[in-house]
């Protein structure tokens, strides 16, 4: 019988109650022979409340024992803004070098998008993980006065744009449509931009089969919205993913749906896969929230862990169930919902 170590971070607020419903379908999906050993890890607002921590190294250490980790959402108002979200999970990202930020933005037959018409949206973004300006290279100097200066380096290697460019590459070959896009902003953010362009064309021709195209930031938001068909597969760096990644969101049926995960390829350390919405403060322990991107992220969680069948298999589950949705339900009905169809 094979077994799997995962990890469990539920985290805040809504967290608690989304990676329970998603624990739930995982057990449906799995095969019989295969073992779960989870072990929850209890980080997030209480811990850093009652020790000052957000993430232990004892806990980083044996992180790196386990397959992969599932995380619900990080973040609380009773906590300053970005001591969490440096502290844990960026913390997480970077450790385990997750350069690869999947995010899917499919819109779901029976979903119904905000945009007009009915717009057919299924693309990928590979949003790089561990540069750019996430890396907290910068500082402030006279604080307080009327001179204060703030600075917020962007950090962008020739080793991390490659990699992740490949990566996005490898992907677009392996779609339909082959084709990639590269988000930046060259004409502004020239240093950067141009490695990335550089490194973007020089990677292409490795793949003569995937077409290319470039868009600047603020252009891709307005074709996200007017055109999202022209979308296959976009790479781009961290800020910039973050941004498209929530409009994308948006688009998609809202954040109750985008899933994402944090990938290393290499294996080296666990992945990590998590909804791409926050905590939820205002509406956490009443049952409200939809668990479907926590679902969803178990879905790459199995497909990133080889079970590509029971990820295909979660994913269709999810869809027959919004093909399905009216009225109200609960955070754990909906997980029920999803697990019987898993089973079933
Ligand atoms: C996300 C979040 C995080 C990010 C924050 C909470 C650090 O917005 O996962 O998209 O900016 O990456
Ligand atoms: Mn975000």
């Amino acid at each position: 019988s094979r077994s799997l170590r995962l990890a469990v971070i539920p985290g805040d607020g809504i967290g608690q109650e989304v990676v329970a419903e998603g624990l739930k379908v995982l057990a449906a999906a799995l095969p019989a022979d295969v073992k779960v050993e989870t072990t929850e890890y209890d980080l997030g607002a209480r811990l850093y409340h009652r020790t000052g921590e957000t993430l232990p190294d004892s806990v980083l250490e044996e992180l790196k024992n386990q397959d992969a980790i599932l995380l619900g959402a990080i973040g609380d108002p009773s906590v300053p803004s970005g001591v969490l979200e440096r502290g844990l999970l960026l913390k997480l990202r970077f450790a385990f070098d997750h350069h690869i930020n999947l995010r899917p933005g499919k819109l779901f037959p029976g979903v119904k998008s905000p945009l007009a018409g009915d717009p057919k949206i299924d693309f990928v973004v590979v949003r790089e993980g561990t540069e750019g300006p996430y890396v907290g290279n910068g500082g402030t100097l006279r604080t307080g006065t009327p001179q204060e200066v703030a600075t917020e380096v962007s950090l962008n290697t020739a080793f991390g744009i490659e990699r992740v460019v490949r990566d996005a590459y490898r992907r677009a070959a392996a779609r339909p449509r082959k084709k990639l896009t590269l988000v930046h902003k060259n004409n502004v953010l020239v240093h950067a931009g141009h490695l990335w362009t550089r490194i973007f064309e020089q990677v292409g021709r490795e793949f003569p089969e995937v077409t290319t195209d470039y868009l600047h930031v603020d252009a891709a938001t307005i074709f996200f919205v007017t055109q999202p068909e022209r979308f296959d597969v976009i790479v781009t760096d961290n800020l910039f993913g973050d941004i498209l990644t929530d409009l994308a969101a948006a688009v998609t049926g809202g954040i109750g749906l985008a899933a994402s995960g944090n990938i290393n390829p290499s294996g080296d350390f666990p992945s990590m896969f998590e909804p791409v919405h926050g905590s939820a403060p205002d509406i956490a322990g009443q049952g409200k929230a939809d668990p479907t991107a926590t679902v969803l992220s178990v879905a790459m969680l199995l497909e990133h862990l080889g079970f590509t069948a029971e990820a295909a298999k979660v994913e269709a589950a999810v869809a027959a169930d919004l093909a399905e949705r009216s009225g109200t339900r609960s955070t754990s009905q909906v997980g029920d919902a999803l697990a019987a169809r898993v089973s079933g």
